[in-house]
């Protein structure tokens, strides 16, 4: 069996609406300081593109990439920095954009990195949180929906790097295998971010 996307979880109009509100929320709690937004790449692209626009105040932003190895729809758990911040967080009021939250670790992971360079504060947007699955316990900030322990597709989420560019949020569906080359869609080797 392949594995695709299947049927949308969370449509680009609710995306839209949430993530308006997302961005008027962290206007609010930053009024009077330009708070630096840190994408993870590579799921979050997507969701910080519209974030950053929704949010009516000045930002700034940078990126950062992480890597959670382990083949399939599940991160191993061993969070690899890929790629670090261009700018210093010291004393910024720095909220970190992250796609979803699983297991808890990449997060964990960020956090306490970024907080061993100090800023002024450091809060936590995720778009989704899988609460059922979460391990390492994480403060969220603000988040955008809470979903069921289901592999979601689209909107910046990948399986195996394809799919990110589908403008709704699907879930992960087998499909007949009638439909191409037998050769799953599921990663080789690392499970990307
Ligand atoms: P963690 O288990 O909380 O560390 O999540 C690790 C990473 O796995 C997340 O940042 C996502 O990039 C990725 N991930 C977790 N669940 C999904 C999913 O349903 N679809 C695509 N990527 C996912
Ligand atoms: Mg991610």
């Amino acid at each position: 069996m392949r594995q695709g996307p299947g049927r949308v979880l969370i449509s680009r109009e609710e995306i839209a609406v949430r993530v308006g509100e997302l961005g008027h929320a962290i206007a609010r709690e930053h009024a009077g300081h330009v708070p630096l937004l840190v994408g993870v790449l590579k799921g979050a692209a997507v969701f910080m593109a519209d974030l950053i626009r929704a949010i009516p105040a000045p930002i700034a932003m940078d990126f950062m990439g992480v890597s959670s190895y382990g083949p399939g729809t599940r991160a191993s758990g061993v969070v690899r920095l890929t790629a670090d911040l261009s700018v210093s967080i010291e004393g910024r009021y720095v909220v970190i954009v992250e796609d979803i939250v699983d297991s808890g670790r990449t997060l964990d992971y960020l956090r306490r990195n970024l907080e061993t360079r100090h800023p002024r504060s450091l809060r936590v947007c995720a778009l989704l949180d899988k609460v059922e699955r979460r391990q390492v316990d994480v403060a969220l900030d603000y988040v955008g929906f809470a979903i069921p322990d289901r592999f979601v597709l689209g909107y910046g989420f990948d399986l195996g790097g394809l799919h990110r560019g589908l403008p709704d949020i699907h879930v992960l569906e087998e499909q007949a295998a009638d439909k191409g080359p037998a050769a799953s869609l599921a990663p080789s080797a690392a499970g990307s971010t």
